[in-house]
């Protein structure tokens, strides 16, 4: 069981040995993210070379790090760095990198064609129980988990850049992805002391809770009020009429009326001002 874990929130697969394929700027903030909370870590990189900078990049994160959290207690902190990059062992050889990990998390090059013959290499390679997790900025899950044969056990785990300090982490899951794989990879994302928000498709808004929404928007983009939060503060009826005060594009359905803020403002939900808009207040 992983240390700082309550077992009770856990109905799946406890993740416990987590493989990382890619160890260039996500790829060791995961890593780092994912040893520091008491994981065993295994990080994959093409050369010995990459790996070595991959562990200094995270020694100098974690140096950043402790100086925070053990301003006054410096030996501490020069513990907690030295039993975080234990937890981390590198490797050349995705083979044996796979043998025994719960979750494999890929943040290789954004390139779908490699993405696809890395998972199905390691498709044939993990144990049956093994969890895939792509960390694309852009590429479709499906698109990539369509290369294995594991499709219900395969999701988008999308962090943020400073992996270290950015909270939001996108757990995605495509029409094939059951839902304890997505439980799990909720689980895990909280056992990093990370903030997930469950998107179906990625960008697929209509599909995400007006909760996620904002969150998203506030721990990924920095934005100090979600979009519907501060549409809210502005006032709904506000906010419609510079809707329709746009430049209509006839062809684009962006640039259409909303039936929900109309819907809102019929009922004079319009914001803060009146106590309910998307949000009660
Ligand atoms: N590791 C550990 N600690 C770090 C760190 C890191 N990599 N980066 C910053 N910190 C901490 C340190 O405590 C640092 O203090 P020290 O300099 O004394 O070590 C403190 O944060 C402040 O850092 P900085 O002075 O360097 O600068 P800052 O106050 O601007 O904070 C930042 C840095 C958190 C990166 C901030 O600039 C920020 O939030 N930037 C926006 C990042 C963002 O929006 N990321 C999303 C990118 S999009 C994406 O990732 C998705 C995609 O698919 C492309
Ligand atoms: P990066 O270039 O810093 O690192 C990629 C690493 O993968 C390199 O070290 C490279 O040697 C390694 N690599 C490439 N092919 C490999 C293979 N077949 N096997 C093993 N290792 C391989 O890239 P990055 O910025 O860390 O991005 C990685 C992924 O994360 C991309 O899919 C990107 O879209 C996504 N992402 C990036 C950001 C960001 O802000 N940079 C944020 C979120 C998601």
């Amino acid at each position: 069981v992983v240390r700082g874990f309550s077992s009770s929130a856990v109905r799946n697969v406890v993740i416990k040995n987590v493989t990382i394929i890619g160890g260039g700027q996500m790829g060791a903030g995961i890593a780092q993210v994912a040893a520091s909370t008491g994981h065993s870590v295994t990080l994959v990189d093409t050369s010995d070379d990459i790996l070595k900078k991959s562990i200094k990049t995270i020694e100098g994160s974690l140096k950043r790090v402790v100086k925070k959290k053990f301003a006054d207690k410096p030996e501490a902190g020069e513990e907690f760095i030295k039993k975080v990059v234990q937890n981390v062992s590198t490797s050349t050889d995705v083979e044996s990198a796979v043998q025994s990990s719960d979750l494999v998390v890929e943040a290789i090059v954004e390139n779908l064609k490699i993405k696809q013959d890395l998972f199905s290499r390691l498709d044939k390679l993990a144990p049956p129980h093994t969890i895939f997790a792509s960390n694309t900025s852009s590429l479709s899950i499906s698109d990539i988990a369509s290369s294995t044969s594991r499709q219900d056990r395969f999701g988008g785990l999308h962090f943020f850049n400073p992996v270290p300090m950015m909270k939001l982490v996108e757990v995605i899951g495509t029409p094939a992805t059951s839902q304890e794989t997505l439980d799990s990879l909720l689980n895990f994302s909280k056992v990093l002391r990370k903030t997930p928000v469950s998107c179906k498709v990625r960008l697929y808004v209509s599909d995400a809770s007006k909760e996620d929404i904002d969150i998203a928007m506030k721990l990924g983009a920095g934005h100090p009020m979600g979009p519907l939060e501060l549409a809210d503060y502005i006032g709904l009826d506000i906010i419609n009429s510079v809707i329709e005060g746009e430049t209509k594009d006839p062809n684009n359905p962006l640039f259409n009326s909303s039936d929900l803020l109309n819907k809102l403002v019929a009922e004079g939900k319009l914001g803060r001002k009146t106590g309910e808009g998307f949000f009660k207040y």
